[in-house]
């Protein structure tokens, strides 16, 4: 990564998976990574000795993400970046009746927390700014699809998208904002042969690409100073398929 960083990078949800992954990458690049957690794991200790810190956010809530906003303003300070990676994905529940459960907790996670945060976060962005700072919304190509069985969360991910266009015109020219939205990075254990073959049956890429294509993605958007209010699409093809 070339660009300068005046202050931290704050990644939401990042022990496991994608967002770890960048994170370790960050962390060996030296950046100063502040990392949001839910769930005690082991290797939030790791993560502490390598110097990253870890705060605890639970997004469920318009406290829990008020009192992390707290914490960042009291226990952190300049921020290069807010990239916004926490995410549940729960099927629907259309004859059940957790249907409006599943509403409220999609859109808890994937919009009120993303806008509260880029709402009160915004004077730290600015004073970590060296030429501007970055936000950087992570959807997913349902956005542009739809879903027959996570019609909640993608409508969700499809707010979040939004949000994207508002905060970039707000907040230009010091902090810059745009979307990263991937299909397929990484299967979840336990997901089956049928259901992976079906998936990657879907791009023209064919392939499970692994977190690394988000962090170069971040790495891009981090580095170039004139795209904002735009989206990185990472669905290997499947608009052509
Ligand atoms: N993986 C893919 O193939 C794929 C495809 C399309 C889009 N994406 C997007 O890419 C991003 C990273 O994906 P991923 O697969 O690495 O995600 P993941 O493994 O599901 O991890 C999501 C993280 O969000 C946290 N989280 C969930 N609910 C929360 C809450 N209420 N408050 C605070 N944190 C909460 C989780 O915390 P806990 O540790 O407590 O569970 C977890 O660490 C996500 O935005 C996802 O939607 C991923």
């Amino acid at each position: 990564m070339n660009w300068t960083s005046k202050g931290a990078i704050l990644i939401t949800g990042a022990t496991r998976r994608v967002g770890l992954h960048c994170v370790r990458q960050w962390l060996a690049q030296g950046e100063q990574v502040v990392v949001t957690y839910r769930s005690e794991r082991p290797v939030l200790k790791a993560l502490q000795e390598s110097g990253a810190q870890c705060l605890y956010a639970d997004f469920s809530s318009d406290e829990g993400v008020m009192a992390l906003i707290d914490a960042v303003k009291t226990q952190v300070g300049p921020l290069r970046a807010l990239v916004h990676n926490a995410s549940v994905w729960p099927k629907d529940d259309v004859d059940g009746a957790n249907h409006t459960r599943i509403l409220d907790e999609v859109l808890a996670v994937h919009v009120r927390a993303p806008y509260l945060l880029n709402l009160h976060l915004a004077d730290l962005l600015r004073a970590g700014a060296q030429n501007y700072s970055d936000i950087v919304h992570i959807t997913d190509y349902v956005v542009e699809k739809g879903s027959l069985h996570h019609i909640a969360y993608a409508a969700s991910k499809a707010a979040l998208s939004n949000l994207t266009l508002s905060f970039a015109r707000r907040y230009a020219p010091l902090i810059k904002v745009n979307t990263v939205a991937p299909s397929l990075l990484m299967f979840n254990e336990g997901d089956s042969e049928a259901y992976r073959r079906k998936t990657l049956d879907k791009s023209v890429m064919g392939i499970e690409p692994g977190p690394e294509v988000v962090a170069d993605s971040l790495a891009y958007l981090f580095n170039n100073p004139y795209m904002t209010g735009r989206e990185i699409r990472l669905d290997g093809g499947r608009h052509i398929r």
